[in-house]
């Protein structure tokens, strides 16, 4: 059994275990400008890998996740990651960051509240139970992190993929801007 791992912050790769790649064309229906992520999905850029380590299971055990989220835009709306709710919905996780810039989208699955919080290098970050998560990097450089959760947790993407999430993060003036999407619909329908 596995009780120590090297990792690498630089790329964010953990000795003798393989990354999962999500590339553009696998959250291209998560980003509001559709005309964007069309015009990317020809070159499908890699958008972030993740190796997760679930080797460990049972009660009180724990799965950990080492997240490279990589710098760039669909249109005005930085790279994020597809989102999710744990399948246990009280399943909390911690998020560490370990490199880069960014932040967190969460929003309340029964509420519909909805919050950020600052996910960067030394900084970390408790995601409640029942809250869907969705990381995006809003800097210039690779947004690293581990994530750290309940090896009970699971993950329900469906829920997700049907509504989204209510907040987008975008680029206004060269800076990043947290908006209700409909807001950021409405400013490309009027730019049309
Ligand atoms: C695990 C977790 C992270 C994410 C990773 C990729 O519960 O929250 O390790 O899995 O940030 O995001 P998704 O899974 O939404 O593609
Ligand atoms: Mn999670």
């Amino acid at each position: 059994m596995n009780l120590s791992l090297p990792f690498h912050v630089a790329d964010g790769m953990i000795a003798g275990h393989r990354p999962m790649e999500r590339h553009l064309r696998d959250v291209a229906a998560a980003f509001a400008d559709q005309a964007a992520a069309a015009n990317l999905a020809a070159d499908n850029p890699l958008l972030y890998y993740v190796t997760m380590i679930d080797e460990h299971n049972g009660v009180g055990a724990l799965h950990y996740a080492l997240g490279v989220l990589l710098p760039g835009k669909v249109g005005a709306e930085y790279y994020m990651t597809k989102g999710h709710l744990h399948a246990w919905r009280p399943a909390a996780e911690v998020y560490i960051g370990l490199a880069g810039q960014g932040m967190m989208l969460l929003e309340h699955a029964e509420t519909g509240e909805c919050s950020t919080a600052p996910l960067a290098a030394n900084t970390v970050v408790y995601v409640p139970g029942h809250m869907a998560h969705r990381t995006v990097n809003t800097g210039s450089e690779p947004l690293v992190y581990w994530g750290i959760l309940s090896s009970d947790a699971g993950h329900d993407y469906g829920a997700v993929g049907e509504r989204n999430f209510r907040q987008v993060v975008v680029e206004v003036d060269g800076q990043p801007v947290v908006m209700e999407r409909a807001d950021f619909l409405a400013r490309l329908e009027a730019q049309r």
